[in-house]
């Protein structure tokens, strides 16, 4: 039997022209894997039978948004992950998913290697061979487009001289990949950090600059996973794709950066991600109620780190592991409820409450009748300034 590659197949030119190339660069007959983590846009299985008709042997279409919401979504969430503080790791989730499949439909099937159709320059060719690596190490991964240098033009060409069943649609200026944590949106007039986004850059919201009524909701968090939006119970799932369409109804989530690749280019980059803003911004404020103040204070390294490595392809690493049994044990009483008000591409928290909650109103109070004893704050002061009133009395000795 002739070799086989499993190759993630998008259903677009690339990957669709990727089939015949795998094909001829190594005789290798291929396995066509469409991954569902909810891109939306066109039917899977008329992306599979497409792959059939490129010539692959076998296509298989596979669900996994339940999996990407509850085991790689939820966790982003509980960790409140973002890269460079501001980027929800929209592709950079999606791509352990995909490569754990790639990986296990590979081993099922006797192949022994994968392929993916990403380019040389970007973070997510890092993360699916990184993944695959980590998942199955006897493995061997094939990039076609980086590897065999293959240009768009030569794609087109190719599809042409093969009768290859590609729609010839007109070259989108952008690049773009989305699921349903959001959208990432790259290159053509972009590619110049002081050109400013356009409004038709933008799928997932509405203008925030457009006046409208704003829009309350409500979300409950059990142990740190979103429950229940306005007293109605949903799936992580159904969370997202809820918050995705309330919040992008006021713009909630479009995020313009400049972003240091892994790879060492800096890039610009444009997201929307109303669900992903909405949820980690509720998220956090419930922690802010919840968490023991030291914990929520050492979390935030642990989030940054985590956010990291995640956006440099090691979700499947040891320390990212390791990592995620800190934040999932701080979870334990993040358990509430907070109000939003979503308006003007903002999601603002205007109210919080929890049976958990370590505010306390006896101490927090100003008005008569407060439990915090304000006679313990004077000595408190004093042992807590002793180190720099010492210091400051030698600096005093050297005139400085
Ligand atoms: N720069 C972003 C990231 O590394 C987005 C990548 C989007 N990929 C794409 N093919 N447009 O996560």
């Amino acid at each position: 039997m002739a070799e086989r590659v499993v190759l993630a197949y998008s259903g677009g030119l690339d990957t669709s022209v990727g089939i015949g190339w795998l094909k001829e660069a190594t005789g290798k007959e291929v396995v066509a894997m469409a991954i569902d983590v909810g891109q939306g846009g066109e039917d899977m299985e008329a992306i599979r039978q497409r792959a059939l008709d490129c010539g692959a042997v076998e296509s298989v279409v596979i669900d996994a948004k339940d999996e990407f919401a509850n085991d790689y979504l939820m966790p982003a969430l509980k960790t409140n992950a973002m890269y460079q503080k501001r980027y929800p790791l929209v592709s950079a989730l999606s791509r352990p998913v995909i490569a754990r499949h790639l990986a296990l439909t590979a081993k099922a099937l006797g192949a022994n290697s994968v392929a993916h159709g990403c380019t040389g320059m970007g973070n997510d060719q890092v993360r699916f061979e990184a993944s695959v690596a980590a998942i199955a190490p006897e493995l061997t991964s094939i990039a076609p487009i980086r590897d065999l240098a293959l240009t768009r033009d030569k794609a087109i060409e190719y599809a042409a001289k093969h009768n290859l069943p590609i729609a010839q649609s007109k070259k989108s200026p952008y690049s773009v990949d989305q699921n349903v944590w959001g959208r990432a949106v790259e290159t053509g007039f972009l590619e110049d950090p002081w050109n400013a986004p356009i409004e038709d850059l933008y799928t997932y919201t509405q203008d925030p600059d457009v006046f409208r009524a704003p829009t309350e909701v409500v979300i409950k968090f059990e142990a740190g996973i979103p429950v229940a939006i306005d007293g109605v119970s949903y799936t992580p799932i159904q969370i997202v794709e809820k918050m995705n369409e309330l919040a992008g109804a006021h713009g909630v989530g479009r995020i313009d950066i400049v972003e240091d690749r892994l790879v060492g280019i800096k890039s610009r980059e444009i997201y929307e991600s109303p669900a992903g803003i909405a949820l980690i911004t509720a998220h956090e404020e419930l922690e802010n109620l919840t968490l023991e103040r030291d914990v929520n204070r050492f979390k935030k390294g642990v989030e940054d780190k985590w956010a990291t490595l995640v956006y440099e392809g090691l979700w499947f690493s040891d320390l990212k592991r390791s990592l995620d049994v800190f934040v999932d044990h701080t979870q334990q009483y993040v358990t509430g409820e907070v109000r939003l008000k979503l308006q003007g591409g903002r999601a603002v928290v205007t109210g919080r409450r929890s049976e958990e909650s370590l505010y306390d109103f006896d101490l927090a109070t100003y008005d008569t009748g407060g439990t915090f004893d304000q006679s313990m704050a004077k000595g408190f002061i004093e042992l807590w300034a002793l180190p720099s009133k010492i210091s400051a009395k030698r600096a005093q000795r050297h005139n400085v």
